[in-house]
């Protein structure tokens, strides 16, 4: 079994290093742990009692023996795999591929050990006519993943109902059956209807766990599976952060101190939390981040009913591309922000880089050095840069890139979450604030039962001239 782990590094957000006024001092750690130790006490509770499903899907082996009786069903002939979905949906199946398929995966067939992956997240015309297009003959050997626990989002329902429609229309209602997946709700919800009357074959999104929190059920593992991924390493390594994320000894539990970390920044004037990947791979993992905490922790109402508003805001930078971006005002504009590094020891690949020509000796620096050593350096470089300027910093380290390794780091920020979630006394499953913006679609799109909600947008449909320059 891999040995690689993910380890939280959080030295740089003390005192010691950046200071008291914005550094958390031994003290405040010793008060974040008594606050904290009661809230890992009570998740894990929660957690018995069933209330987070979630955090037994690393353990649900018929899930996974679902998904690979169907990945070995259709893999046969397939080319194409095209995922619809959104949010919760989508998000994890981008990241888990990002992550551990080679960037080429799609154009090279020596790097891939699936079909090709297409997940498509929007509907934009234009982007899905020129996949259309290019699909063309493809489409014969191509297998539609629709992923919707309610079936009803407009933006997956547009999609399919393209879709399907050229499917019937170029290889015969028949064939419909061969080419679509559904994943969604068990037992109810307009995709199960649909998928029942249809006969497609179907995974479930299971009962309780939100879409935020799905990756790591058929939502996620059937396009994994499919495109190569060991999910059985993936799950594994779930469960071996599951074992340190559930100690009740604050300093010993990453989700704990991590979750902590967030809610003291978020009270003391930091409510920005950059995720700052240096390995390409690992960015839509933070797009991935970017939902779970946003929807998660975003909240109006606290648990006891008062008006809170509250909620970290998630962002995304690059390394090190965003160095030539960000940086000047990570550095010198506000002190608002927590950094989370994420960062590789050991790439898969090694790239020497080759001698600077005569005329440029001032490149010479470079010669010999593999490229992840200069990756890994500006890391440290900016992080070194961050400090100076009293910057808190945390680093999660990845002794490697693989299953094993982000499993681990899916459930540390899913427990991170119901952690931080608690500690913020809000309800961390719920999403109110995305279900109106649902509503007033079908509200706008003429859905009868929405008249009301149509009327009351109407002054926003027709443009003000006066205001129009
Ligand atoms: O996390 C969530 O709950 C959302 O992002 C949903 O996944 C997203 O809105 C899609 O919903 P559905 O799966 O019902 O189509």
């Amino acid at each position: 079994m891999s040995q690689s782990r993910i380890q939280l590094y959080y030295k740089n957000v003390t005192a010691d290093v950046i200071g008291k006024e914005h550094g958390i001092t031994a003290e405040q750690f010793s008060r974040l742990a008594d606050e904290t130790t009661p809230v890992i006490e009570k998740i894990n509770k929660q957690r018995t009692a069933g209330k987070t499903p979630y955090r037994d899907l690393p353990y649900n082996t018929s899930n996974v023996q679902q998904v690979k009786e169907l990945t070995s069903d259709l893999q046969e002939n397939c080319e194409n795999l095209v995922i619809l979905g959104i949010g919760g949906s989508a998000l994890g199946n981008i990241a888990l591929q990002t992550a551990l398929n080679p960037f080429m995966y799609n154009l090279h067939k020596t790097q891939r050990s699936g079909p090709r992956l297409f997940v498509f997240d929007n509907i934009d015309p234009d982007q899905l006519s020129s996949f259309i297009e290019w699909l063309d003959d493809k489409i014969e050997n191509t297998i539609f993943n629709v992923i919707s626990k309610s079936g009803k989002t407009a933006e997956t329902a547009a999609q399919f109902l393209i879709f399907k429609k050229i499917l019937s229309d170029r290889l015969g209602p028949d064939a419909l059956q061969n080419h679509i997946v559904a994943t969604t709700d068990s037992k109810q919800g307009t995709l199960r209807k649909i998928a029942d009357q249809f006969n497609f074959p179907s995974l479930e999104v299971p009962d309780g766990v939100g879409g935020r929190f799905s990756i790591l059920s058929p939502v996620g593992l059937f396009g994994a599976s499919f495109c190569g991924i060991d999910i059985d390493l993936l799950l594994n390594g779930a469960r071996d952060m599951d074992k340190k994320v559930s100690t009740e000894d604050f300093f010993k539990n990453p989700a704990a101190i991590n979750a902590a970390v967030n809610y003291h920044y978020y009270n003391n004037g930091k409510n920005i939390s950059v995720m700052f990947p240096y390995s390409c791979a690992l960015k839509d993992l933070a797009d991935w981040y970017r939902q779970l905490w946003a929807e998660s922790l975003g909240k109006a109402n606290d648990l006891n009913g008062n008006k809170v508003h509250l909620g970290p805001t998630p962002v995304k930078a690059i390394g090190t591309t965003d160095q030539h971006s960000q940086v000047q005002l990570y550095r010198e504009g506000p002190n608002n922000k927590l950094f989370t590094f994420l960062q590789n020891k050991n790439f898969n690949n090694k790239l020497k880089i080759a001698p600077a020509p005569q005329c440029a000796p001032e490149l010479n620096y470079l010669q010999g050095n593999d490229l992840a050593d200069l990756f890994n350096v500006e890391k440290t470089a900016t992080e070194f840069a961050l400090i100076k300027d009293k910057r808190p910093c945390l680093t999660v380290l990845f002794d490697k890139l693989d299953p094993y390794t982000v499993g681990q780091f899916i459930y540390l920020y899913e427990v991170t979450t119901s952690i931080a979630g608690e500690l913020f006394n809000i309800d961390t499953y719920s999403q109110p604030a995305v279900e109106l913006g649902k509503k007033a679609t079908f509200a706008l799109m003429g859905k009868e039962e929405y008249k009301n909600l149509a009327n009351e947008i109407k002054h926003l449909t027709e443009l003000d001239n006066n205001f129009l320059v």
